[in-house]
């Protein structure tokens, strides 16, 4: 499927990121079917960012995949809850990579008038492969569950946690030229896109291969700062097409109300 041409600037659709700060700063959001980068060193809270923006798209009764290659879904759920998510407000679904259970899980999934997020994790997926497929082939196993899911379960929103960790378990021979196919597919999917990457602390890259940030259609870059000893998240948007967006850096908290983005950031303590 071939991007859609707009023809005015009401019908670009926005997925907000529920960062109160942020989407204002956004024009409400990133603009759906979109691919983003969420760029950062460990630690600056990457998972916690794509899964707080996924869960509201579910609480909203939307469909969405959270694909985590990182940690298993269990100490990504027992993270979220931990973070205070609710759990009861959304349907959970984990999935392995088995075409008849996933189309039973499907089935299931129909039943129920909540959202859905869908979590699949290397555990599940590897218990689910036959033979020798896997290996060398994680990517092209990864994109069938997406896209047998995308058309049977109306899937708006993918999360790939993280592309570091689908890069260790796919063989590349030409990464450059795999990875610009990657994103080929990703946009082809028609999905708002989350794709994590993990850059070293140095800031000095935000894509392992360095060509991440431009193949994809925003940037979002969570850094951890030092100053006096106390250690803040900060978090800018380095790019957005289609997006007035204000490139400022914010810094980023967590509390009570969920995520917020604060302009300027509060003075670290001394
Ligand atoms: N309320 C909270 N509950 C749990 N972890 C929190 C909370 N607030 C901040 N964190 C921090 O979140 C970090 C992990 O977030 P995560 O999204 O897994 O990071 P990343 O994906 O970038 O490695 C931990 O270092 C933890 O200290
Ligand atoms: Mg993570």
């Amino acid at each position: 499927m071939a991007e859609k041409l707009i023809s005015s600037k009401g019908q670009l659709q926005r997925l907000p990121l529920n960062i109160k700060g942020l989407d204002e700063n956004l024009e409400g959001g990133v603009p759906r079917n979109n691919t983003i980068l969420i760029a950062g060193a460990a630690g600056t809270m990457k998972s916690s960012v794509c899964f707080n923006a996924v869960y509201k798209e579910a609480e909203r009764g939307g469909n969405v995949l959270y694909i985590t290659l990182e940690q298993s879904y269990v100490s990504l759920l027992n993270h979220m809850i931990n973070m205070g998510f609710d759990f009861n407000k959304v349907d959970v679904t984990i999935i392995g990579s088995d075409p008849a259970i996933i189309k039973k899980k499907v089935q299931q999934m129909k039943q129920s008038k909540k959202g859905h997020i869908i979590l699949s994790d290397l555990g599940s997926l590897r218990a689910t492969i036959k033979g020798k497929e896997a290996a060398a082939n994680w990517w092209n196993i990864i994109f069938r569950i997406i896209k047998a899911l995308k058309d049977d379960c109306n899937i708006s929103t993918l999360a790939i946690d993280s592309l570091n960790a689908l890069y260790v378990l796919t063989n590349f021979k030409d990464p450059r030229n795999q990875i610009f196919q990657m994103f080929t597919s990703f946009k082809e999917l028609d999905l708002t896109t989350f794709l994590i990457s993990e850059m070293p602390r140095d800031g000095s890259r935000l894509g392992y291969y360095e060509v991440e940030d431009f193949l994809s259609d925003g940037v979002i870059v969570i850094n951890l700062v030092e100053r006096n000893r106390k250690v803040t998240r900060e978090i800018s948007v380095a790019k957005m097409r289609a997006t007035n967006a204000n490139n400022d850096v914010f810094t980023l908290e967590f509390g009570k109300r969920g995520f917020e983005a604060l302009y300027g950031g509060k003075m670290p303590l001394v």
